[in-house]
């Protein structure tokens, strides 16, 4: 029974320590009463008393229950993840003992939500996710999984990382916009497309919104775009996934150094906005204790230097021959040059026929293209981008030489007929720049839900 002669408590967060709202209890002072609600995120029985660690999205607090409360049925068979209010007195832990934000709640009355204890025994989350639980069961139980820690310290840090690109969009006066994900023409390359029935007619999701971006630049100027894209990737690599955020941006009357100092200058600042709140920025180093502001400005890097460097290193092609100039440089090999440089790479100029039909090439050598990689260590690629062929003919020549049907895109080649630029843009994979970020194994652990080939749940 809660004691209604004690004072009023005060409905907190359980990260809330603003000296307005709580006082910690001391020896001569009484601390705030506080009215907590949340989940059991640990627990620690003792003879007497018990401690839990309690969890509510926004950070942790330690609650002592001392006495008869740590008798109670309730207390004695509590399991974690149960949904518990708690009520008491927010103290200061005694000296040379470890909590969040250095208190503790000494608990006068607690109510278990509905009265229902989360699932114990072999049933207990503890049991279902664990460090040694297989990755594929991780993943069907991603629910749970997401409860975790590190869960929700990437999830955490993900949502902070999109909300500074709007930032730092905004400060570099881009505007957002929104275009379609059902659509009718490819951007990346027919292999991974995925098609759909659409009314009595055929659609894709779409591949990356670029060429819609590029038609807003009359009438809007700069803009870019955070949605999904989708890709039918038919391997399985620790880097792909079928659906994923695309973080995209179009550039208008710029030439190439334009392009590649905007992008190193968006993703250092990015990273600048998202260290400024004090909890990402800790959940960050926590996830990756290396972590280092990168250097600027990053490395430059030809794709035919590149060429150069991989021969020099013996590392060979997907043929396991040496590498030459024209091969697609794979996963593998981009990796192993990306760790042994460590450090950011852009890598540029790749040759026409490795790029897609809409790159402008480079005039000084037409064999290749005006386009970017962006390369970081642990992951490889994060950004894809290139210059945009501007020129009507050209780019009628570029559809024919793919043997693309250029009729569906009329809407993309009428931008060259009325008022064209030179402009350009590129795509960042959400997914990557935090695999990187938060130094985690693969993509899969950087999205709530991921979907890959042979996977769409839960
Ligand atoms: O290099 P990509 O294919 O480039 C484009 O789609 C351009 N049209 C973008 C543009 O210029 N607006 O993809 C861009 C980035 C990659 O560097 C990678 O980070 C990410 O998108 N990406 C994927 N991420 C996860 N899973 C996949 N299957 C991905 N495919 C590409």
């Amino acid at each position: 029974e809660e004691d209604k002669t004690l004072p009023e408590a005060v409905k907190i967060k359980l990260d809330d320590t603003d000296p307005k709202k709580v006082k910690l209890g001391k020896d001569d002072v009484k601390g705030t009463r506080v009215r907590v609600f949340g989940r059991v995120h640990r627990e620690r029985k003792q003879k007497m008393n018990t401690f839990l660690t309690l969890k509510d999205g926004y950070g942790y607090m330690q609650v002592l229950l001392q006495g008869d409360l740590a008798k109670t049925y309730d207390i004695l068979t509590l399991t974690r993840e149960t949904s518990m209010e708690i009520l008491g007195e927010l103290k200061e832990v005694p000296e040379g003992a470890k909590a969040p934000n250095d208190r503790e709640l000494h608990a006068d009355y607690f109510k278990i939500h509905d009265g229902w204890k989360a699932a114990g025994g072999d049933d207990a989350i503890t049991n279902r996710v664990s460090k040694d639980t297989e990755h594929a069961t991780l993943l069907d139980l991603r629910h749970l999984t997401l409860r975790g820690e590190t869960a929700s310290k990437v999830m955490i840090v993900r949502d902070a990382v999109e909300y500074a690109f709007n930032q730092a969009y905004r400060e570099l006066r881009l505007r957002k916009v929104s275009p379609p994900a059902l659509v009718q023409t490819q951007v990346e390359g027919g292999a991974t497309l995925f098609k759909l029935p659409y009314y009595n007619e055929d659609a894709y999701l779409t591949q990356s919104s670029q060429l819609y971006l590029e038609t807003c630049l009359p009438s809007m100027g700069d803009v870019y775009c955070i949605e999904k894209s989708f890709r039918a990737e038919k391997s399985l690599t620790r880097r792909h996934l079928a659906e994923y955020t695309h973080i995209e941006a179009e550039l208008d009357f710029i030439t190439f150094p334009d392009l590649l100092d905007h992008l190193e200058q968006i993703m250092c600042r990015v990273i600048e906005i998202t260290m400024e709140d004090p909890v990402v920025k800790q959940s960050i180093l926590d996830l990756n204790p290396e972590f280092q502001m990168p250097e600027r400005p990053f490395k430059r890097m030809r794709y035919s230097e590149a060429i150069d460097w991989l021969i020099e290193h013996n590392i060979p092609n997907e043929d396991g021959e040496p590498h030459k100039f024209g091969d697609d440089i794979a996963e593998a090999a981009e990796r192993r040059m990306t760790d042994i440089i460590n450090r950011p790479i852009f890598l540029t100029h790749f040759p026409v026929e490795i790029k897609a039909f809409y790159m402008q090439k480079d005039k000084e050598d037409p064999r290749t293209t005006e386009s970017v990689d962006c390369l970081m260590p642990g992951v490889g690629e994060i950004v894809g981008g290139s210059m945009r062929m501007d020129n009507l003919e050209e780019l009628m020549a570029a559809f024919a030489r793919e043997k693309l049907d250029p009729a569906p895109y009329f809407w993309y080649t009428d931008q060259r007929k009325y008022g064209s630029s030179p402009h350009g843009g590129y795509g960042l994979g959400l997914e990557r720049f935090l695999a990187w970020l938060c130094k985690q194994h693969t993509v899969r652990d950087c999205c709530l839900y991921p979907r890959y080939f042979g996977r769409c749940k839960p």
